[in-house]
């Protein structure tokens, strides 16, 4: 009796001295959680100095170590800081005590190893039950996230060169007639390539009957010529492209000997018309087995020229000599393990955005594959798909050098920094911008952009990304840019803009955005600083744009490309110091 009596009393004094709290522990942690409160970008900047509650509620009531933790885990605007923080469990329990504190418990009565309990229901909180699963939802279980992307990744491309030919045909040859504007020195203009599309054409004004070249004056947004191409050659106009000297315009033109109803398909191939950039009209009428979607200068020399359909021997990427108007090299889809989209340089590499095949069975494998699939995602016919990569090829030795997944489907267009060490790549079928590292194809960062991205582009400092929310392959109707931090993706601002709007351009002052909007037929343009809207810039007819290209006469009255959709030519980028002063 007495025996158990003494073990009795031993465990009271012991409950006692665990119950009591040495003062010293309890103020110990009080410290240490009042540091963790007051740190900069901490819990007093959401709850306030005093805790009683600003964005966030008042923490008086004393939340348990538990509940702070659950809080972390749960609630999104807390979440950055528990990354910051990283918090020990200790530091959870020191808050805690540092709240009861404050509100003016007695140490006495703080019992911490109960507070440090809680945490344990931490693990049953995380504790997921047991659920079904079909064989389906196993394998899609399997493939779900983008490490088994990269786990999976085995090289599509067939090693060795991938060089093909083709010979380009002239079917006609034409005056170029008298020019339509004199171009002065030490003067910058844009030109632009219209179809006769644009959805919201204003109800007086009749569509144009054919596409149109036009030229404006870069400072003053004023279009000073423009020229309408005879009905006869009309033909699926696509893009802008320039020989790197200023003087030509290359435009889609029609097959020549065409059927009227295939003469405008976006599908069937069709005729390249060299234009005089000073008299706006056709020299030269080419056949390269293609039609043509997006060109770009290359190396300041060639011109990159992808397709949107091709004949059964043209190619799908061609280089394109435009002292000789023949093609130096191309390349096609059979050797690529995947279908080009369009393709891009970082004036040393070509880079093609791969889809995988065989979504698009009704347009055969081409470019439409990832278009079509992109849109069936939209919809919901389709609930995955097979990934989408970038084809890097070496244009010396016409091998694929690298292939870089990256998460996300149909990625639309590829900007590259000034250093050549990222690219980044707006995806159109799951509206995302993916950083990659060129070196190491590591992915930087993927953040969400808004409706179906089309173009993106960097700010001459480089700390932002525009991007341009078109709502490509969704049917939507984007009107939004988004203004992402290129360290981080994080998101900066969302503008307004026009409707349909896919190609983004800085401008070669490297003050301004130009966003061509196909919708309205309307160039927007933003203040790259102050992210405003500064000017509208309307199309003859209201016709769609498509491209954009500025060229440069120099005081002695030379002139040279220096910015078109793939990037700044010919001595001139603002990223670099070296922008254009107008
Ligand atoms: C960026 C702002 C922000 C920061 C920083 C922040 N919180 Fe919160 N916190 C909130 C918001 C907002 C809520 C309310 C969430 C809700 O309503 O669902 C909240 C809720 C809570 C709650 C739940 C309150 C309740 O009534 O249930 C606790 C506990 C809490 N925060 C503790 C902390 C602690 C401790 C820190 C610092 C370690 C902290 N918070 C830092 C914004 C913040």
């Amino acid at each position: 009796m007495t025996r158990i009596l003494v073990v009795l009393a031993a465990l009271s004094s012991l409950v006692s001295v665990v119950g009591a709290q040495q003062p010293e522990e309890v103020a110990e942690l009080a410290a240490r959680g009042e540091a963790i409160f007051r740190q900069p970008a901490a819990c007093w900047t959401c709850h306030g100095e005093d805790a009683q509650g600003l964005i966030g509620p008042s923490l008086q009531f004393g939340p348990t170590p538990f509940d702070i933790d659950y809080q972390f885990r749960s609630n999104p605007q807390m979440a950055p800081l528990r990354e910051l923080l990283q918090p020990e469990p200790e530091d959870l329990v020191a808050v805690s005590v540092f709240l009861r504190t404050f509100f003016g418990a007695e140490p006495a009565d703080i019992d911490v190893d109960g507070l440090r309990a809680t945490l344990n229901s931490v693990q049953e909180f995380e504790h997921v039950p047991d659920y079904f699963l079909t064989e389906r939802d196993q394998a899609l279980a399997e493939v779900e996230t983008f490490e088994s992307v990269l786990a999976d990744w085995q090289r599509r491309a067939k090693t060795g060169s991938i060089k093909r030919d083709y010979e380009v045909r002239e079917v006609a040859s034409f005056e170029p007639g008298e020019p339509k504007f004199t171009p002065e020195p030490g003067k910058t203009y844009f030109y632009e390539n219209l179809s006769t599309g644009g959805a919201f054409r204003p109800a007086d004004v009749a569509p144009p009957e054919s596409t149109q070249i036009v030229v404006g004056d870069a400072e003053t947004k004023e279009i000073i010529a423009s020229y309408e191409l005879a009905p006869e050659l009309r033909g699926g106009v696509h893009t802008t492209v320039m020989s790197p000297d200023g003087k030509y315009v290359y435009i889609i033109g029609a097959r020549p000997f065409s059927q009227a109803e295939s003469a405008f398909s976006l599908t069937t191939p069709q005729s390249l018309l060299k234009v005089d950039a000073i008299t706006l009209q056709p020299v030269k009428q080419l056949m390269t087995g293609a039609r043509l979607h997006h060109g770009q200068i290359f190396q300041d020399r060639y011109l990159l020229l992808d397709s949107f359909a091709r004949d059964a021997d043209g190619l799908d990427v061609m280089l394109f000599d435009p002292e000789t108007d023949r093609v130096v090299g191309g390349i096609r889809s059979d050797e690529l393990g995947g279908s080009p989209y369009t393709a891009w340089t970082d004036d040393e590499y070509i880079y093609l955005l791969m889809e995988p095949l065989g979504y698009g069975t009704a347009l055969g494998d081409k470019t439409w594959s990832g278009f079509l699939a992109a849109g069936q995602l939209r919809t919901g016919t389709l609930t995955s798909m097979r990934p989408f990569w970038v084809a890097r090829v070496d244009p010396i030795t016409w091998e694929v050098v690298n292939e870089y997944p990256y998460p996300g489907y149909r990625g639309d267009w590829i900007a590259f920094d000034a250093a050549r060490e990222h690219m980044y790549i707006p995806a159109g079928g799951s509206s995302n911008l993916s950083k990659v590292n060129l070196a190491s194809g590591e992915v930087v960062w993927a953040a969400p952009t808004g409706i179906s991205p089309y173009g993106a582009n960097l700010n001459a400092d480089e700390s932002e990304i525009w991007v341009a929310n078109k709502g490509e392959t969704t049917g939507m109707m984007g009107r939004t840019i988004s203004v992402l931090e290129n360290e981080t993706g994080r998101s900066l601002e969302t503008l307004f803009s026009g409707y349909g709007v896919d190609h983004l351009l800085l401008a070669p002052n490297g003050r301004e955005f130009w966003a061509t909007s196909n919708s309205e037929g309307r160039i927007y343009v933003f203040d790259a600083v102050t992210r405003e809207q500064a000017h509208i810039i309307d199309m003859p007819k209201f016709a769609a744009p498509h491209g954009l290209v500025w060229v440069h006469y120099d005081e002695n009255g030379e002139s040279r490309v220096v910015r078109d959709q793939g990037g700044f030519h010919n001595g001139i980028d603002p990223r670099l110091g070296r922008a254009l002063d107008y």
